[in-house]
C-alpha cells in the first residue's frame, strides 16, 4: 500500500516508520503524500490509541531529502508554492492526530526531521542521536517545522540553533523540551512501550480532548482560555467516557475503555 513507509497494527497501537533508509528516509515528494494520506486516515480511524513514528536503518530522519530540492530550481515559483505547502500540510496532519504521537528517535533529526520530532506529543531519544537544523549551511531555512519547533524550543533556542545551524546532541534537544526521554539504543522500544502503557489506561476521548485544549489554552491570556477551559472540563464530566472513569474510580475497578 505505501512505498516509502512501513505501516502495522498491534491492537490499538499503530506503528509508522519512514522506510527510504538508503538516504536516511529524508523526505520526497512521495513520502510527504504518503505520510500526509496515512495520517488523515488515522485522524478518522477510532479504534487506534496510539501512534509510534520511527525510522527504518541507521537514522530516524535525514530532514528534506537535498536531491530532490536541487531539483526544484526547475520548477516555477508556485510549483514551489505548492510543494512547501505540502509539507506544511504534513506537518499540520501529523501535530493535530487526536491520539498520543510518540517519536522514536535514532541516529539523526535533522532539518526537517526534528520537525517530525516537534510534532510528536512524546519523544524518546537514543542518547547518541544527533539533532540540528542545518538548513542555513544549505542556503535555506527551517520555515514550515518553525510554527511547531518554536512552540516546543522557544524564541531563545531557535535563535541560537536556526542561525547557526549547528548540530546539538540528545541531551541539549531534552534541555531545550524536543525529546522527553534519553535512553540508550538498547532501552529505547522499552522506554516508548512504557509511554504507550500509560496512554492505554486514559481515556481515548479525553486524551484527544487534551491535545486539543493544550493547542487551543497555551498561548491564551486567562481571561480567555478560562470559558474555554470550563466548558472543556464541563463537556468531559459529563460525557460516557467521563462518568464510566469516574464510577470505575469509586468501585475499584478498571473503566470499560482502559486498554492496559
Ligand atoms: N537528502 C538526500 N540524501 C541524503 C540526505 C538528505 N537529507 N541525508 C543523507 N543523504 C544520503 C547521503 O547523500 C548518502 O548518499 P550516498 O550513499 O549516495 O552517498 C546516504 O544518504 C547516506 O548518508 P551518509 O552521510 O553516508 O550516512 P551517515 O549515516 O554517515 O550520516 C546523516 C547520516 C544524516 C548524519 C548525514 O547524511 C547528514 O548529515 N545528512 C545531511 C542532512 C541535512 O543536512 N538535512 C537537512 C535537510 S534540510
Amino acid at each position: 500500500m505505501f512505498s516509502h513507509l512501513i505501516v502495522r497494527r498491534e491492537g490499538p497501537v499503530e506503528y509508522v516508520s519512514l522506510n527510504r533508509p538508503d538516504v536516511r528516509n529524508a523526505f520526497n515528494e512521495e513520502l510527504i503524500a504518503e505520510l500526509t494520506g496515512w495520517a488523515t486516515t488515522i485522524h478518522g480511524d477510532r479504534e487506534v490509541r496510539a501512534v509510534v513514528l520511527s525510522g527504518a536503518g541507521k537514522s530516524f530522519c535525514a530532514g528534506a531529502d537535498i536531491t530532490w530540492m536541487a531539483k526544484t530550481i526547475e520548477f516555477s515559483e508556485d510549483d514551489n508554492m505548492r510543494d512547501a505547502a505540502a509539507a506544511s500540510r504534513m506537518f499540520g496532519a501529523l501535530n493535530t492526530l487526536p491520539v498520543p504521537l510518540i517519536g522514536r528517535i535514532h541516529g539523526a533529526a535533522l532539518g526537517g526531521g526534528v520537525g517530525l520530532a516537534a510534532v510528536c506529543d512524546i519523544v524518546v531519544a537514543d542518547h547518541d542521536t544527533q539533532f540540528g537544523f542545518t538548513e542555513v549551511k544549505l542556503g535555506i531555512l527551517p520555515a514550515v517545522i518553525s510554527p511547531f519547533v518554536l512552540e516546543k524550543i522557544g524564541r531563545s533556542a531557535a535563535r541560537e540553533l536556526f542561525l547557526t545551524g549547528s548540530r546539538f546532541s540528545a541531551r541539549r534537544a531534552q534541555e531545550i523540551g524536543l525529546v522527553h526521554a534519553v535512553v540508550g539504543i538498547a532501552e529505547l522500544d522499552a522506554t516508548v512501550h512504557n509511554y504507550l502503557q500509560e496512554c492505554l489506561t486514559g481515556g481515548r476521548e479525553a486524551i484527544a480532548a487534551a491535545k486539543a485544549l493544550i493547542a487551543q489554552v497555551w498561548d491564551q491570556p486567562f481571561e480567555d482560555a478560562m470559558p474555554i477551559t470550563a466548558a472543556a472540563l464541563a463537556r468531559r464530566r459529563v460525557s460516557a467516557e467521563g462518568q464510566e472513569g469516574l464510577r470505575a474510580f469509586l468501585e475499584k475497578r478498571k473503566p470499560g475503555w482502559s486498554r492496559s
